[in-house]
């Protein structure tokens, strides 16, 4: 076996040097290096071999596979290189097509909104997604025997083997956070009040997923503090939102809603931009889309804040960007946001 590779391998460089062209070249490229070429067939052999010999001359044909390579490669180049010397390019060639790159659709509503709330003079923040289990709710007054923690489905993780910092001893209790608002209560005790800042986010949790739920989504967070702030601020705010993102024409409205971060809480919804609130399929005929949760933040999660409730009021929103961007391009199934199918990413 040995000596039929050294033959093969001799063979092989002498009629390499005898190849005039690149047509040439090619026919003996397939005829030795093709799928049904010689060296497939030396392959094939030594396959066969017992284990000994099978190793040796394994090895053997490894690298006369890698020095032939190469040396197609090397004679491959003179051809092209004689070619050029001759002056000679194929303008019938297409020319290569430079592809630019683009931003994901839930990127372009985020800096567009980003940038709408820093014209209102809103801070923009970013906030942990491994959250520990006060900030994402204990702070937000949701302790852990209520039962509105089943509103969200979380994510726990066992912190055995994470070094937390400032929680050495004791178990720290670490979810992925379920929703932007643990920023409500950290960017209080950050920045203390008066305080305008927006909290885009992802956010995680225990889903089973279909066209409408996703375990990964996005958040768009919103807080306001500072003194004798109410409802109005809150709609003031949230109308002018919707009109920079569906037309001057959207509405808000507001019907209460239960979560325990806020007093009072709202279901926030805006007209129909596509029926303008007559109904429609979208809509389900009731002429209002339901895109945010919000209220007046809870006295408890100022206090957690280290903000006094006596003297500051303020409120908070939050809406699901994939909302958002599904409604505004008509995306059906919110599982293609994090697909990376380019079919669909390349639309953007
Ligand atoms: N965090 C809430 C959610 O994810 C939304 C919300 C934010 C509601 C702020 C009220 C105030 O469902």
């Amino acid at each position: 076996m040995k000596n039929k590779i050294e033959n093969l391998k001799s063979e092989i460089l002498g009629k390499l040097s005898e190849v005039k062209d690149a047509e040439a070249l090619r026919e003996l490229e397939i005829k030795i290096l093709g799928r049904k070429g010689e060296l497939a067939g030396i392959l094939k052999g030594v396959a066969k071999l017992a284990d000994e010999e099978k190793k040796e001359a394994g090895q053997l044909a490894n690298e006369l596979k890698i020095a032939i390579r190469e040396k197609f490669e090397e004679a491959k180049e003179v051809f092209e290189n004689s070619a050029k010397k001759r002056g000679f390019t194929d303008a019938t060639l297409p020319g290569k097509k430079i592809t630019r790159g683009h931003l994901h659709p839930i990127t372009i509503v985020r800096e567009d909104l980003e940038d709408f709330f820093q014209s209102l003079n809103f801070m923009v923040l970013e906030g942990p997604e491994l959250e520990s289990d006060y900030f994402c709710f204990e702070a937000l007054n949701i302790p852990k025997w209520h039962p509105a923690r089943d509103m969200q489905d979380t994510f726990y993780i066992d912190p055995k083997g994470l070094s937390v910092q400032g929680e050495e001893d004791g178990q720290p209790d670490l979810v992925m956070r379920t929703h932007t608002s643990p920023m409500q209560v950290r960017s209080m005790l950050e920045y203390g009040a008066p305080l305008r800042c927006v909290v885009p986010g992802r956010c995680f949790r225990s889903e089973a997923t279909d066209v409408r739920h996703e375990h990964t989504f996005y958040q768009l967070e919103g807080l306001m503090i500072d003194k004798n702030i109410n409802i109005r601020h809150l709609k003031g705010v949230l109308v002018a939102m919707a009109r920079h993102l569906y037309g001057p024409e959207t509405e808000v409205r507001l019907r209460p809603k239960f979560y325990p971060f806020v007093e009072p809480g709202f279901n926030g919804e805006v007209t129909c931009f596509l029926c303008h609130g007559q109904g429609c399929r979208l809509c389900k005929q009731t002429g209002w889309l339901e895109i945010f949760g919000a209220g007046l933040v809870h006295p408890n999660v100022l206090k957690a804040g280290k903000i006094d409730p006596e003297k500051y009021t303020g409120f908070a929103f939050g809406f699901g960007l994939n909302r958002i961007v599904q409604l505004k391009y008509g995306i059906e199934d919110i599982r293609l946001f994090n697909s990376g199918d380019l079919r669909f990413l390349e639309q953007f």
